[in-house]
């Protein structure tokens, strides 16, 4: 009989990343702590659930912090002319089916498709068909969440304000300046949500990973960057020579080469206001918002200083067909990261990984990652 000695394949599980470091030193959170704390710290804020041209008077389902929620628009008032779109938690207090199911009936009530309960936007029951005109006490009711739309997005926080760790993320350039914007189609992710975010802000990749869009491959060395860090942002600039994606390549078969100044603020924790992104003098606004502890939906948000391109609409299919194809091999990377949780395992940094190291370092006084145990 041969006996196999296991400590081999224990190096082997560590460099996968699916085991954890034999490192002397506190023993790393297990997923289920670093999952409790990911989902707990996640909870404070507002992250997008919708785009807000998605939501109508038909029920709406999204998933946010693994709490499902039903959408949907109320009947126009004069103060809210296009209809204030409400959310509920998606489910009857009477037999559990989801309320998205349902449908919303003339006067902006969320009727069960098993019984027909009638539920306001407070979540309040108002009508149980059969039992008609008897009082209906205030605990058979639905958890309502807050909502508000801005930059073309419905935003949501689980908690109340009291509990709020910050305002919602805002995007001035459309929220206050009115630039001209495009809404981007919505994206699901196997992928942590920190991730996504590090992924975003990761300098070094371009020349690497986007060569068939703006990378290019000939520079691949970064330069020393400055990263400044305010109670709720992380701000960097970085001038980069990139190429540009649908300019014809030349006589050398190369495309032109040319520069992006990119300027980058993250708003904690999972939303990133990125100037220049999409030519001189735009915005674009990407937040993920997690749809529980490894898995996120993206939005993106692009807008453009009317002083230089005008006041018309964006060409929304031009800069989607473009962004699809730098979104997509960004997605491959992180789905294929291992360990998929950014705190679970030991990872190297460089000079160049600056913005990464400081956007982690906020997470975790954040409390997005449980402090190490000592057992
Ligand atoms: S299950 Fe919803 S009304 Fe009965
Ligand atoms: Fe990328």
């Amino acid at each position: 009989m041969t006996v196999v000695d296991p400590a081999p394949l224990a190096d082997l599980l560590d460099a996968a990343g699916t085991a954890p470091a034999a490192a002397p030193g506190p023993a790393p959170a297990t997923d289920a702590e670093l999952d409790a704390a990911f989902l707990a710290a996640s909870a404070r804020y507002w992250h997008p659930v919708a785009r807000s041209a998605d939501v109508g008077v038909a029920p709406v389902r999204a998933v946010l912090l693994d709490v499902p929620l039903v959408l949907w628009r109320r009947p126009a008032t004069p103060e809210h002319p296009s209809g204030q779109v409400a959310a509920l938690v998606d489910r009857c207090p009477h037999r559990g089916v989801p309320l998205s199911d349902g449908q919303v009936d003339d006067a902006g009530l969320l009727r069960c498709p098993y019984h027909s309960w009638a539920f306001d936007a407070a979540g309040r029951c108002v009508d149980i068909p059969q039992q008609p005109g008897q009082h209906i006490p205030d605990f058979i009711a639905v958890r309502s969440v807050r909502v508000t739309e801005a930059a073309g997005l419905v935003w949501a926080c689980l908690v109340d304000e009291a509990h709020e760790a910050r305002p919602r993320p805002r995007f001035p350039e459309v929220e206050d300046a009115g630039w001209p914007c495009y809404v981007g189609t919505v994206q699901d992710w196997n992928g942590q949500a920190a991730r996504q975010v590090e992924n975003f802000c990761d300098i070094g990749h371009f020349s690497v990973l986007h060569t068939d869009t703006f990378g290019n491959g000939d520079v691949l060395a970064v330069d020393p960057y400055p990263v400044r860090r305010t109670a709720w942002t992380i701000e960097c600039d970085y001038r980069y020579p990139s190429l540009d994606p649908v300019a014809e390549p030349g006589p050398d078969g190369r495309r032109p080469v040319g520069e992006t100044f990119f300027r980058y603020r993250i708003e904690l924790p999972f939303a990133v206001w990125l100037g220049n992104a999409i030519g001189p003098d735009s915005v674009l606004f990407s937040v993920c918002a997690p749809t529980s502890a490894t898995t996120l939906r993206l939005f993106w948000v692009g807008a453009y200083d009317p002083a230089r391109y005008g006041d018309g609409p964006v060409d929304g299919a031009s800069l989607q067909a473009v962004e699809d194809r730098i979104w997509a091999p960004d997605k491959a990377v992180v789905e294929s990261q291992r360990p998929a949780r950014v705190f679970a395992a030991p990872e190297v940094h460089r000079g160049f990984d600056a913005l990464g190291v400081a956007y982690r370092k906020a997470l975790r006084e954040l409390g997005f990652a449980p402090p190490a145990r000592r057992d």
